[in-house]
């Protein structure tokens, strides 16, 4: 077996440290925390909402949820129309919280979660859509990651990327090097770039003031 590079060890383990803060995003303990992350933290659930919505545009009844953290995407699918989804994410800790809440949501038979880093996930069962959202942030080699998405997607391969910007970017580049975890930002050029070195199918992009929600769909 070969083993973890550094930047997987860096993302796992900042994972696995901050599940709760992370998980606290989509559940916050009072309203005002509510309102802060619908207004500040937007981002996170538009990136949910045209997911599900790219995925039901195309007919999608099962879907990968790549670096699904701690399953609330997955869960709002299964709940939202979505017959099947299968979870992954490097973090153990994630996993488990995953799999707590897809049980606590009456949805723990539609939903399936495995810890493993995606790179190593062997291809065999395919899914109609195959999504990261909030994952390319941590991904070192982009490309191969989209195309190990691809291998296992039937219609839509979708994911978020974190654009550039003057202010927001070094910073936010900044604060994650002191915690320990690389992260990586994406230009307009890059993303075409990337889906078409790919080739999976048409190519949608749309920006958002985070950066962009990107996809592509082949035709049946
Ligand atoms: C910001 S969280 C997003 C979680 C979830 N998709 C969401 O939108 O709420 C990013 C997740 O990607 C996972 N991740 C990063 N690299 C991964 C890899 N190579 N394989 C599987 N999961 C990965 C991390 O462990 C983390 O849980």
């Amino acid at each position: 077996m070969t083993r973890d590079s550094k930047h997987t060890v860096q993302v796992r383990d900042y994972f696995d440290d901050r599940v709760a803060d992370y998980d606290a995003f989509y559940d916050p303990p009072s309203h005002f925390a509510r309102w802060f992350n619908r207004v500040f933290r937007k981002a996170v659930y538009l990136r949910r909402d045209l997911a599900l919505k790219a995925a039901r545009a195309h007919g999608c009844r099962t879907m990968l949820d790549v670096g699904c953290g701690s399953g609330q995407n997955s869960v709002y699918f299964a709940r939202h129309g979505v017959e099947h989804v299968f979870g992954v994410d490097i973090s153990s800790e994630m996993i488990k919280l995953a799999r707590e809440l897809a049980e606590r949501a009456g949805v723990a038979e539609q939903c399936e979660f495995e810890q493993l880093d995606f790179m190593k996930m062997a291809p065999g069962a395919k899914y109609d859509a195959v999504v990261a959202c909030g994952v390319f942030d941590y991904v070192e080699r982009a490309e191969q990651f989209l195309a190990h998405m691809a291998r296992f997607a039937n219609r839509v391969i979708y994911g978020s990327f974190p654009g550039w910007t003057l202010v927001r970017t070094p910073l936010r580049k900044l604060r994650y090097t002191f915690r320990g975890c690389p992260t990586h930002f994406y230009r307009r050029r890059e993303l075409i770039r990337l889906f078409e070195n790919v080739g999976f199918g048409r190519i949608e992009i749309q920006p958002v003031p985070s950066g962009y929600l990107a996809w592509a769909v082949r035709e049946a």
